[in-house]
């Protein structure tokens, strides 16, 4: 081990920083294998720092070190020292502005952790954030030190024909040896990670955006010459998110280019650089025929988000890393909401729910669990979670709900107005919203502080005689004291009308939203002759797990009549669940099975409606997915689940198949490169159905399957024939399989689906198939996205097949995450994650994944983010 314990990082240990950059030239030499940076600091010591510590501290990891200047005068090497992770200069002027010249190499080529610079299929490229710019240069690689940049990049015309960095280009220019220099300038001050370079062959695809102010804005997007015809989607989705951010926040963009380049290699989804955004592939191209209408969502999603970092993590950045959520909770919370306005307000709710409850509830129930402001971290990479991210966009989004669209409008304008320029924190922004809607949210602070999912039980009794409903609500969290709860509530009448609600003295109304701040809260609603039915935590208005006893025909009366689209999808969600955990117990009994016919009525009553919105519809048809069950149960039992939830679908199908055939054949259509709203719907309804009806095995459904596949003109409709023949007895299934690999080999992110769809697949030769596939000549463990579309698929979700008995899956991963700590750390560590739920299944696997955790704190050579996340799930 290198490191037996790394050292820790406290909030509470926050200094501001000793020196301040006011600006930095930096003069790159680029070369595969030997890049030459020249930085020169214009610095200062910060007069706001009263440490008695003169001593210029600089970080820089993995840097060959060539020289130092100051002032214009070269450093001997007694007045500085060198370790493998910093450069100190004893003393440095204290008075005056000075200015440090530091040169140094790296090799970009040797680089497989993808941060920093490195080497793209030929292409260079950076990744800073959060602490790679120190593999870059010896600099203070802090968020609170903001300083202007300008970047000359130099490079051989044949290889780098296109030079990248932030902010404007001013000028060029050609030198000896096939060489030519680009420089650019970036007008605002920033920290160091939202630094890019970008240096390749690449192709460009261009437009233009005129702001509200009437400003002509140049977009550019960057791939390589094959995806060329595959960035229309990415350039209308960053056109409607500018126009978006101007109308619903007055936010406006900044420089007169905005520049996106498509990268093959990268640990994340994309990065919000200043100017020049550095995207996954996989979230930038798009045509019908290689990207499923999920992949166009994700697309629109990714890009908006990056381009609403502009103003919330770039004008305004973090102070530390621990406010990581004031950018990123906020920025998903606007993403979130963009994509609502753009699709279905429903659906995109209920997607962004089911997967906070099934991955962030895992997380918060999990030994890293943690607020969405952390107080301590080991390797900040490893708190990129999703409850910094998911949870910290529902306590923004609670802001929403308690102050309204106007209120919180009024708060983020003061926001940017307050804090433009500046590095500050998850208080300040909240305090923002305060000050500008007159109340006290010092309460709702709490939330930032508090980690777990807080648990509200509520119960509700009628009363006949006086005519009211009393609703009490008791809340429990790892708070010490009571949160601020906001709970939107509705009544529904036995005919399935509204009940208006009044409450105390307050006017009469069709949904309120309660305000539970203590830890045990009555409600009573007035005037009810006759006893509703009570609609609670309507569209989820609220983190929180809800205890609320509700017997199966409420469940069933609410998935036909609650008009709030969450809880009417959620009621059926909650019969569903309730009915395989009563099957889950006979499995476990060895009773014999029979299904509840409540469920199949309930369902029947769902396709028997007419549905506007199609994927509303195929959600309210959706079982509740396995991880979400497994959530749910104090032992998980994988198999016991997976056995139970697919009886439900199979005697499903079997019930209602005539619905299910005839609502596949009216909207099955050929509406390859349609993608509206309404084409999407059908796609996604008919694909609900043929899953279904793939339950059933007959010729006549392995038939459709197949011609389905064979005749597909677009991703989505071609893999969801392709999955539902992987994961039946279909006889084609090795042939479907060959002939897709033959068909999309050249599409590296239709072969990325490949292996998923594989390693996910439930039947019993998967563990094989993945061994196989892993020895496959398109596998590569240096590539990201391979090893999340394989080993992450199959660990991450494929509960049967990854969590077998004898272990083999635990093995496997840990394999997997030794092999990957030498290369990748960062993408290593993600792949712990499986690992680390050991408390949560039966004592057998318990020991299993134990050991193989074990096995990984062993690794020579482990790094902070692999033992991090290995280390504090033992604990
Ligand atoms: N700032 C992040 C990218 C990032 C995260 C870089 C961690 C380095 C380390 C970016 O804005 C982001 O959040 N990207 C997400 C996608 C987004 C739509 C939630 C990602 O990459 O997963
Ligand atoms: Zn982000």
């Amino acid at each position: 081990m290198r490191n037996p314990s790394p050292q820790t990082i406290y909030l509470k240990e926050y200094r501001v920083p000793d020196y301040l950059i006011h600006s930095v030239e930096l003069n790159i030499v680029l070369d595969e294998e030997n890049t030459r940076v020249v930085s020169k600091l214009t610095m200062e010591r910060n007069p706001d720092c009263d440490s008695e510590n003169i001593a210029l501290d600089l970080v820089g990891e993995q840097l060959e070190l060539v020289s130092i200047a100051l002032d214009g005068k070269a450093l001997g090497d007694k007045n500085y020292t060198l370790s493998p992770e910093s450069l100190t200069i004893a003393q440095p002027p204290q008075k005056q502005v000075f200015m440090l010249a530091i040169e140094n190499s790296i090799n970009p080529k040797a680089n497989t952790a993808l941060e920093g610079l490195y080497l793209s299929n030929g292409m260079l490229c950076t990744q800073c954030e959060a602490e790679g710019f120190r593999k870059i240069t010896y600099y203070l690689d802090r968020p609170d030190v903001m300083a202007k940049f300008t970047t000359t990049l130099i490079g051989d015309k044949d290889k780098y024909p296109v030079l990248l960095s932030n902010g404007n280009k001013v000028a060029t220019g050609e030198l000896k040896n096939n060489r030519h220099w680009v420089t650019w300038e970036d007008p605002f001050a920033k920290p160091c990670y939202l630094f890019a370079l970008v240096a390749g062959q690449l192709e460009i695809i261009e437009d233009k955006f005129t702001t509200l102010s009437e400003r002509e804005i140049d977009l550019q997007i960057f791939v390589e010459a094959h995806d060329k015809d595959k960035c229309g989607h990415a350039m209308k989705s960053l056109k409607d998110a500018m126009t978006w951010d101007e109308k619903v926040y007055g936010r406006e963009y900044d420089l007169d280019l905005y520049m996106i380049v498509a990268v093959s290699h990268f640990n994340m989804g994309a990065m919000e650089n200043k100017g020049l955004n550095v995207f996954n592939t996989k979230f930038v191209l798009a045509s019908p025929d290689t990207a499923s209408d999920h992949d166009y969502e994700n697309i629109g999603g990714v890009i908006a988000h990056e381009y609403f970092h502009n103003w919330t993590g770039n004008r305004i950045t973090c102070r530390d890393w621990f406010q990581l959520s004031l950018k990123e909770g906020f920025t998903v919370f606007r993403d979130q909401e963009f994509t609502a306005d753009h699709t279905s307000r429903g659906v995109k709710r209920i997607e962004d729910v089911d997967l906070l409850r099934t991955r962030q509830f895992a997380e918060d129930a999990g030994p890293l669990s943690h607020p969405i402001r952390p107080e301590a971290y080991i390797e900040i990479n490893n708190f990129y979670t999703l409850t910094v991210y998911e949870k910290g966009a529902e306590v923004v989004r609670m802001l929403h709900t308690l102050l309204g669209a106007e209120g919180f409008r009024t708060g983020s304008d003061l926001y940017f107005q307050r804090h433009d320029g500046q590095a500050v924190t998850c208080d300040d922004f909240v305090n923002a919203m305060a000050a500008a809607n007159d109340v006290d949210l010092s309460q709702f602070k709490r939330w930032y502080s508090q980690a777990g999912t807080p648990v509200i039980n509520a119960s509700q009794h009628y009363d006949e005689a006086s005519q009211t409903l009393t609703l009490v609500l008791e809340q429990q969290s790892s708070s010490p004291e009571p949160l601020q709860i906001p709970v939107k509530t509705g009544l529904v009448n036995k005919d399935g009308s509204v009940a208006s609600i009044r409450l105390d003295d307050e006017a009469a109304a069709n949904e309120i939203t309660l305000q539970l701040t203590e830890d045990k809260q009555s409600f009573v609603f007035k005037d009810l002759p006759q006893k509703p039915v009570v609609s609670l935590l309507r569209g989820f208005s609220a983190p929180v797990k809800l205890n609320m006893s509700q017997s199966l025909e409420e469940l069933a009366f609410l998935l036909s009549y609650d008009s709030d689209p969450f809880n009417r999808w959620e009621a059926g969600q909650k019969l569903a669940s309730e009915i395989i955990f009563s099957l889950i117990e006979d499995i476990q009994q060895g009773r014999s099975l029979t299904l509840n016919p409540i469920l199949i009525e309930a369902f029947d009553n769902v396709l028997a409606q007419d549905w506007d919105d199609l994927s509303y519809f195929s959600l309210l048809l959706a079982l509740p997915d396995e991880g979400y069950l497994a959530e749910q149960m104090k032992v998980v039992d994988v198999d016991a689940i997976h056995e139970a939830r697919e009886y439900v679908k199979t005697k499903l199908a079997d019930n209602l198949q005539l619905h299910f055939s005839s609502l596949y054949q009216s909207h099955h259509k050929d509406e390859s490169g349609c993608f509206g709203k309404d084409a999407i719907g059908r796609r996604r309804i008919k694909n609900t159905c043929l899953s279904y009806l793939s339950k059933l095995e007959t010729q006549e459904n392995h038939h459709l399957a197949q011609t389905q596949f064979q005749d597909a003109g677009n991703m989505t409709d071609q893999i969801a024939a392709l999955n539902v023949i992987l994961n039946s007895g279909h006889p084609a299934k090795a042939e479907s399989l060959e002939s897709f690999y033959q068909q999309w080999q050249d599409e590296a992110l239709v072969i990325d689906k490949w292996f998923g769809l594989q390693a996910c697949s439930p039947m019993p030769d998967t563990f094989a198939r993945v061994q196989a596939l892993m020895q496959h000549p398109a596998f590569d463990l240096k590539t990201p996205n391979r090893v999340r579309s394989l080993i992450g698929a199959f660990s991450q979700s494929n509960p049967v097949r990854y969590h077998a008995a004898n272990g083999e899956g635990y093995q496997f991963l840990a394999d997997q995450v030794i092999a990957l700590n030498e290369l990748n750390p960062q993408v290593a560590s993600r792949m712990v994650t499986p690992l680390t739920g050991w408390r949560r299944f039966d004592e057998a696997r318990q020991d299993l994944m134990k050991a193989q955790l074990e096995r990984i704190m062993q690794t020579e050579n482990i790094s902070k983010d692999v033992y991090e996340l290995a280390s504090k799930s033992l604990a």
